[in-house]
């Protein structure tokens, strides 16, 4: 494997991935909304058949909200430290979520542990982007952590979230080889590069794969 090569499996084409219906989407991150703004961007170019109904973002100085503005996103904070228990502030995200007709929650970026309470409001219908290939290197720091396990490749996971973090089934991984000057910013550049590539698609693949299983169960269109 070269610095050029990744490896994105399940490896599916833009056909395989084309959605009958539009998909309504809320988004819920924390930080510097890179993410974010590429899946709006996918919508935009006709690439992901889908609309961002509202971005949740719960720290007030979060750079996604002015993607947000820019993209004119309607944008909703909803500061954690506001509320007495997660489960409170997840009865405030799914009432918003709710309130804006939100069928898919993506969380880009979004850096609170999640409830059952937002889980059974959208039942496997939760996606999140974890920054190491899953199961290994869950939690914060996933770039510090590959980088002092002294591992070669890591990469990027999206999965259906549940309960445990960065847990759940997965859906869509992207190797990156780790080269031996790296540092934790340019190896988190070169992930970001495969996250913007897989998150829009794992996203349509997550809604084909619902799709799917509620005509029959264990069908699978990889
Ligand atoms: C991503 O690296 C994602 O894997 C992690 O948080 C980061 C969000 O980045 N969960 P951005 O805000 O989308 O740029």
């Amino acid at each position: 494997m070269t610095q050029s090569q990744n490896i994105i499996s399940p490896l599916l084409s833009p056909e395989q991935l084309k959605l009958d219906q539009t998909l309504k989407l809320g988004v819920m991150a924390s930080g510097s909304g890179s993410n974010f703004e590429v899946i709006a961007q996918c919508i935009n170019h006709g690439k992901l058949n889908a609309q961002i109904q509202v971005l949740i973002y719960n720290n007030p100085q979060a750079k996604v909200k002015e993607r947000a503005e820019r993209l004119g996103i309607p944008a909703v904070l909803l500061n954690h430290r506001a509320f007495t228990s997660r489960e409170e502030l997840d009865e405030n995200i799914v009432r918003v979520l709710q309130e804006h007709g939100v069928e898919w929650v993506i969380m880009a970026g979004w850096m609170r542990i999640i409830t059952q309470v937002l889980l059974d409001a959208f039942p496997n219908k939760v996606i999140n982007i974890h920054p190491s290939l899953l199961p290994s290197f869950r939690g914060t720091q996933a770039i510090e952590q590959a980088l002092a396990a002294g591992v070669k490749i890591t990469g990027c996971t999206v999965h259906i979230a549940n309960l445990d973090v960065d847990s759940g089934p997965i859906l869509m991984q992207s190797a990156v080889p780790i080269l031996p000057q790296d540092t934790p910013e340019t190896l988190l550049a070169r992930i970001q590069v495969q996250e913007h590539k897989i998150f829009p698609q794992a996203i349509a693949l997550a809604a084909k794969l619902h799709h799917y299983s509620t005509l029959s169960s264990g069908a699978n269109i990889a």
